[in-house]
């Protein structure tokens, strides 16, 4: 059995549903989910308090499949999502790519597009789906288990068939400081957690922990003059600054914003890390306490 998941176009609604037999739907669908509770072994956590997912009548049947068995649809075009293998498209990748289609980007004379991190495929197939102009997606992903889950996606994608789809199963840095090249844009929701300093001794870990790849993608945006869009938080607010002002020739466009919970589980410290330096805000009328502003934003060369 799968479930299916499906996103309303403006994002305000996400349906349930297994075998076309609706299980339910939740409004302003912050995190596409609004529990943890679907980690555990199909119980509900204790903690997780009021929780619109457990407020649904088949909220069993929704958490036993969540991340197992999940197709996840937007615009007609879907990805099928194991949670074992890797990270699913939330909110702030629903939010680039809206915005994104809305503003009609890439640009037209785009050939190639790279989705970096690629995680399921969902960036890269959306938007080569929605321009013509694409003839060349190449999907980058460092995680094994992620690559083959993507490339399983793009296999089964059977929309426009002269688009040539590609994978590669390796750190993005290092390929697209030698592959990049006119004509290309880069598509992305990178890894956007900035770490406080006392916790930047170890290497960046985990699939949303660190800025590295923000700060390079905009620093080889401007060296290569390819377009570029990101999703990230405002919490990473300094270091794109930082990148972008030691980056000549791009100009940068928020096209969306929007406020969301953060649900990662750090610790007290780190929390209050981020609210000191970084604007994380606590909210103490919500079922997650804290919240941050996530931005959909394109990166242009100039000149
Ligand atoms: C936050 S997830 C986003 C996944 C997907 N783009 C989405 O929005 O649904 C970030 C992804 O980047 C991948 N990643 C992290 N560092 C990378 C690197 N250096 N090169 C390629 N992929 C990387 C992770 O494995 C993870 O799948």
């Amino acid at each position: 059995m799968q479930l299916d998941m499906r996103m309303s176009d403006d994002l305000s609604r996400l349906a349930f549903e297994v075998s076309e037999r609706p299980l339910g739907e939740i409004l302003s669908p912050n995190l596409m989910w609004q529990c943890s509770c679907y980690a555990g072994d199909g119980g509900r956590s204790p903690e997780c308090g009021p929780c619109a997912v457990h407020e649904l009548p088949d909220a069993a049947e929704i958490s036993d499949l969540f991340g197992r068995h999940t197709r996840i649809w937007y615009r007609g075009l879907s990805v099928l999502w194991d949670g074992w293998r890797g990270w699913p498209p939330s909110i702030d990748t629903f939010c680039l790519v809206r915005a994104l289609l809305r503003a009609q980007w890439p640009v037209r004379d785009v050939r190639r597009l790279w989705d970096i991190g690629a995680g399921t495929g969902f960036i890269g197939l959306q938007l080569a789906d929605a321009a013509p102009s694409i003839t060349h997606l190449t999907a980058v992903e460092t995680s094994m288990p992620a690559a083959e889950m993507c490339w399983d996606n793009l296999d089964s994608y059977d929309g426009r068939s002269d688009l040539t789809m590609e994978i590669a199963c390796q750190p993005a840095q290092g390929l697209l400081t030698k592959q990049l090249q006119e004509g290309d844009a880069i598509a992305a929701c990178p890894p956007y957690l900035p770490r406080p300093p006392w916790d930047c001794d170890s290497a960046d870990s985990g699939p949303a922990m660190g800025t590295d790849m923000l700060r390079f993608l905009i620093r080889i945006a401007a060296e290569k003059g390819a377009p570029l869009a990101l999703g990230y938080s405002t919490l990473a607010q300094s270091d794109v600054n930082e990148a972008l002002a030691n980056a000549s020739g791009l100009r940068m466009e928020v096209l969306a914003e929007r406020s969301v919970p953060l649900r990662l589980a750090l610790s007290p410290e780190f929390f209050e890390w981020l609210m000191d330096e970084r604007g994380l805000r606590q909210e103490t009328d919500d079922v997650f306490a804290y919240h941050h502003t996530i931005r959909a934003v394109i990166f242009t060369p100039q000149g």
